[in-house]
């Protein structure tokens, strides 16, 4: 399809031969004022505006300012026509952002030439940004399956099917959504925080690579000093986070793997580990990484432990622990999800 190009110009003389000129190779548009383009603009979107400087009412340098605003419009590229071609007016023209500036009366090879050379720096400036985008998000991706692959070939471990990583993030999903839904903690949680958090959640126990097999498969009841050891999981995944992350260039997703590795085993009663912060205090993703991280534990079999049944069980020790172990609104939004989780689960 071809190109289409809004002509804005006061005199339809000149509109007139932008259309014989250019009306060949591209479909035109005209207007015969800035307003007049602005009404066009609000039903269509040219890949091209040739924009008159002198108009009455909005002048051609107000009418830039206006698309310049706009997130819509900012990105269509502008010409600016005029008859006055001193240097000042010229350099005033690419000051407010115009790409190219055009001389009135036209020369037609000369407006011909500048408009197909316009247009074919902005389809390649548009494939390159394309291009950009679709690469960026690739190597995302790539993190992103690196990042649990890792998780996982650790948790395998201690938890031979590596379920705990892909649960818990599921669960840290569905709380972290449904306290949104309700509108709960909306200061801090909005999309990108639930998307730093879910790709946060499978590094919670990567310090588990750092304690002992010895300690991390006993079947039995550790000693004190055999869970002082288990304790320091949450230091060591910090570490191990500020290491393997930090070329990563999402700061606030880098800081929410940290908060979420060293305090999910904090309590809301403040007598958790490793620094015995206290309600609020504790960050909110490791707070909803808590639930998630006890739950999936108590579901699931461990070399400790057989799995809980049933369901009610789990959520019945969930329940005690609102308001001590756990923050209470985010207690009460899980054991509300119960129905949810035994359609999933059961
Ligand atoms: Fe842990
Ligand atoms: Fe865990």
């Amino acid at each position: 399809m071809n190109d289409i190009i809004l002509v804005v110009d006061d005199d339809s003389a000149n509109l007139m031969l932008a259309q014989k000129i250019l009306g060949k190779e591209y479909r035109i548009a005209a207007a015969n004022s800035g307003m007049a383009a602005f009404r066009y603009l609000e039903k269509n979107k040219p890949d091209l505006i040739l924009l008159d400087i002198n108009m009455p009412g909005m002048n051609g340098f107000e009418a830039m300012e206006k698309l310049k605003e706009s997130e819509a419009y900012s990105s269509i590229p502008v010409i600016f026509l005029t008859a006055d071609k001193s240097v000042e007016t010229e350099t005033k023209c690419f000051q407010v952002g115009a790409v190219d500036f055009v001389g009135k009366p036209f020369v037609p090879d000369i407006l011909i030439s500048r408009v197909r050379r316009t247009l074919e720096l902005e389809r390649y400036r548009n494939h390159l940004e394309d291009m950009v985008k679709e690469k960026t998000s690739r190597i995302k991706e790539m993190q992103e399956h690196i990042i649990v692959g890792m998780a996982n070939i650790i948790e395998s471990r201690d938890n031979s099917t590596g379920k705990h990583v892909k649960n818990t993030q599921m669960y840290v999903r569905m709380i972290a959504d449904e306290l949104k839904n309700r509108g709960l903690y909306t200061d801090t949680l909005n999309d990108e925080y639930i998307h730093n958090l879910c790709n946060a959640a499978p590094l919670h126990d990567v310090g588990k690579i750092k304690v002992p097999d010895s300690i991390l498969k006993k079947p039995g009841r550790l000693t004190p000093e055999e869970y002082d050891s288990m304790k320091m999981h949450t230091e060591y995944s910090q570490d191990i986070i500020e290491d393997i992350l930090s070329d990563v260039e999402e700061e606030e997703y880098v800081k929410m793997a940290k908060d979420v590795a060293l305090f999910h085993h904090e309590r809301w009663d403040g007598t958790g580990y490793p620094r015995g912060l206290k309600g609020e205090d504790i960050p909110l993703g490791a707070r909803i990484m808590a639930l998630a991280d006890v739950f999936d534990a108590l579901f699931e079999e461990r070399c400790y432990k057989p799995a809980i049944r049933p369901m009610e069980k789990i959520m019945s020790i969930l329940e005690d622990g609102k308001g001590t172990q756990f923050d209470p609104v985010i207690t009460e939004v899980f054991l509300s999800m119960e129905g949810k989780l035994r359609e999933m689960l059961m």
